[in-house]
């Protein structure tokens, strides 16, 4: 006990130092000297602009650097900066903005209807500044099917990699389970790659060899700063709209906001009848600020006294997330504290990751807390109760439990499966008027049979991952799978949901240690509320380009596809304008 203790205090002391210097010394030098980022409190009452972006996001910062070379933008994000904020920009901090609740926090919790608790981004760079970081694209049949132009596709991600996407360091943990994968069949191994083919690869992350997090706000480093004016804590709380034309078809000319004391400022086009306004609030703020806006389905926004604008019944419709299942191995010797590096893409629409180490500094004093990492009850991620039972009480007990645990427990590492898609969806609904609530989703986890089978056929991979010779280094050998399925299931002690059969069957294990891998996306899905240009139906001079927009999430993990969206859209804008305009 006295050695493993001993090297645990070792372990966090030897990161902590390395840490010290990355925040300090090594990550100043590399935040960018941003002139055109400002407190929305330092705004006008009422100014102008040629495209107002409403979020700060994944998708809308390569948008605004983009349309900035030829235009004057507004960039309007709800949350802060990431800047010379460690519990963002440091590796071992994951889950640190996860865990905390407060208002300030960069993260907004939220539980969909289902009862899975989840995360929202509150801060500019959007959710690339809280998540794991595996950077991998889409595949070509995605992109095909999404009818885009597959060279811009390619120019675009190139753009995102330059400044956010490195290599990973492949340490014992990660190869072990690249090795278990070769080894029960996932085929062939296509080394270090960004691209989507079936088999095992080993894919980007947006954490530099450093433990240093670059997030789509590094992407305004390609903006002009004269044509780009970012407000923080500025949060949107209507778009206005105009009538035109005999049809009255209304054209969206303006926003109010909010900044952070809570008063009222205006934006609004300049004329111009290519001038736009464009909404990159996530798969949550997206959906929520067009009815909020009048846009949405009528009887709905009627219910909470909100003018109709356009009735658009698929505002809202079309919300998925692709359910994520682990399961927990405690290892025999060290391993390292690892995020997804590596990918099994199955044949059968199951994609296999891996997360190792715990991480540490959950406790809101910054002191280390007993966690599991990327699957820690702090961050909600209780998948030991089932889902309407993760009550804050069934959290804090868990955590209780958890901190009364023998050290060598927390060496280990989980082995998760998503599912691709998925099939199942659900809707979104607003709760009241104000944008910084969360509106009511529900996702409908494993509604549709092929998403529980291929839930089920990817832990059944894991498990023969789990007992391939390349794992045997990071497993006791005398834990069972049932075992461990038992201690995952169960842990910390006997939370597991009794059913009046005694053996947990895989289906159950899916369905009642479903939690989120935080990809949900839908709402504002094109063919339903936008069209093949993401302009919204209905209305002029709005679009919406962000993860609300598609219907399966794209590649194994979104977000490589998110930032090129947003410039792609961005380049295919300035293109058709410089078009039009040189042809007027
Ligand atoms: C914990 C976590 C782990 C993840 N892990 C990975 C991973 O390893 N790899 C991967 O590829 N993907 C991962 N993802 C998913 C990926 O990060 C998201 O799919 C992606 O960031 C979504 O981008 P978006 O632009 O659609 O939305 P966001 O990035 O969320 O951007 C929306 C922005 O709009 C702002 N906003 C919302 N409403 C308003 C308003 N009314 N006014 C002003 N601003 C507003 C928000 O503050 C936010 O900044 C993870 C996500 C999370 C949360
Ligand atoms: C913790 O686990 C180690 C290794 O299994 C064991 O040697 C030690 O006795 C345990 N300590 C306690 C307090 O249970
Ligand atoms: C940031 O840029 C401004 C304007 O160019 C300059 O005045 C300032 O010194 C710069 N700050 C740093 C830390 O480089
Ligand atoms: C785009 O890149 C992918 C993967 O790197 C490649 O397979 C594809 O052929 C490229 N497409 C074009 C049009 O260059
Ligand atoms: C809508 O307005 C009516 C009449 O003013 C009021 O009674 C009702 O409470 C309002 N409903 C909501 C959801 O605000
Ligand atoms: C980091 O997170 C901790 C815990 O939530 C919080 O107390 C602290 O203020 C955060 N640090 C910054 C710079 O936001
Ligand atoms: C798993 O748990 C069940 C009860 O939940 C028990 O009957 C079974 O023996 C356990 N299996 C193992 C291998 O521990
Ligand atoms: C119990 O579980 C087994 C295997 O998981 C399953 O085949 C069987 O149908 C279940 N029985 C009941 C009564 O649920």
């Amino acid at each position: 006990m006295g050695l493993l203790w001993w090297r645990f205090v070792s372990v966090i002391v030897a990161l902590t130092t390395v840490l010290l210097c990355f925040n300090q010394v090594c990550h100043s030098q590399q935040a960018p000297n941003y002139t055109f980022v400002h407190e929305a409190s330092t705004a006008p009452a009422s100014a102008s602009y040629d495209y107002i972006i409403i979020g700060g996001g994944t998708a809308g910062c390569p948008l605004a650097a983009t349309l900035s070379q030829k235009y004057n933008v507004l960039l309007l994000e709800r949350g802060g900066s990431p800047y010379g904020n460690p519990n963002i920009t440091n590796l071992a901090a994951f889950g640190v903005p996860l865990a905390d609740n407060s208002p300030s926090s960069p993260a907004q919790r939220f539980i969909s209807e289902d009862g899975v608790i989840n995360s929202r981004a509150r801060v500019l760079g959007g959710g690339s500044c809280l998540n794991a970081g595996f950077y991998t694209r889409a595949s070509t049949n995605y992109v095909k099917n999404a009818g885009w132009d597959p060279n811009l596709v390619n120019l675009s991600y190139h753009w995102v990699e330059n400044i956010v996407a490195f290599e990973p360091p492949m340490l014992q943990w990660q190869s072990a389970v690249r090795d278990g994968l070769l080894e029960v069949g996932v085929l062939p191994f296509n080394g270090f790659t960004y691209d989507h083919i079936d088999g095992t690869k080993v894919g980007g992350t947006i954490f530099d060899r450093h433990g240093n997090r670059h997030t789509a706000a590094d992407l305004l480093k390609y903006a002009n700063p004269k044509g780009l004016t970012v407000l923080l804590h500025a949060t949107v709380h209507k778009i206005l709209f105009r009538t035109k034309g005999k049809q009255q078809r209304p054209v969206a000319h303006g926003v109010v906001y909010r900044d952070a004391k809570g008063v009222k400022h205006r934006a609004h086009l300049n004329k111009g009848s290519k001038n736009e306004i464009i909404v990159s609030a996530g798969a949550l703020g997206s959906p929520q600020l067009l009815m909020l806006s009048g846009v949405g389905p009528a009887q709905h926004l009627s219910s909470h006294n909100i003018t109709v604008v356009v009735d658009q019944p698929m505002v809202g419709q079309g919300m998925s997330d692709n359910p994520m299942n682990a399961i927990y191995v405690p290892s025999p010797s060290d391993v390292e504290v690892s995020l997804i590096q590596v990918v099994g893409i199955t044949k059968f629409g199951s994609y296999i990751e891996a997360a190792s180490g715990s991480n540490f500094g959950l406790a809101p004093t910054g002191t280390p807390q007993r966690n599991f990492g990327l699957l820690s009850p702090q961050t909600g991620q209780l998948g030991t109760v089932p889902p309407k039972q993760r009550t804050p009480e069934a959290i804090a007990k868990a955590i209780e439990v958890m901190n009364s645990l023998n050290s060598s427990v927390f060496r280990g590492g989980f082995l998760i499966e998503k599912i691709l898609g998925p099939l199942s969806t659900g809707h979104l609904e607003l709760r009241n008027k104000n944008p910084s609530d969360n509106p009511a989703v529900t996702f409908n986890y494993f509604k549709e049979p092929q998403d529980l089978q291929r839930c089920i056929d990817g832990v059944t991979t894991i498990e023969r991952v789990i007992e391939s010779r390349a794992f045997s280094n990071f497993k006791y050998p005398y834990l069972s799978i049932q075992a461990l399925i038992n201690m995952t299931a169960n842990f910390p002690v006997n939370l597991l949901p009794k059913h009046d059969n005694d053996s947990v069957s895989i289906e159950q294990y899916c369905k009642d240690t479903v939690m989120t891998i935080w990809h949900y996306h839908g709402g504002c899905q094109v063919g339903r509320v936008v069209d093949h240009d993401y302009k919204v139906l209905g209305v002029d001079a709005l679009r919406v380009i962000d993860g609300s927009t598609f219907n399966f999430s794209p590649g194994t993990n979104p977000q490589a596809t998110v930032m090129m969206l947003g410039r792609y859209m961005g380049v295919r804008i300035l293109n058709e304008r410089i078009a039009s305009e040189g042809f007027a």
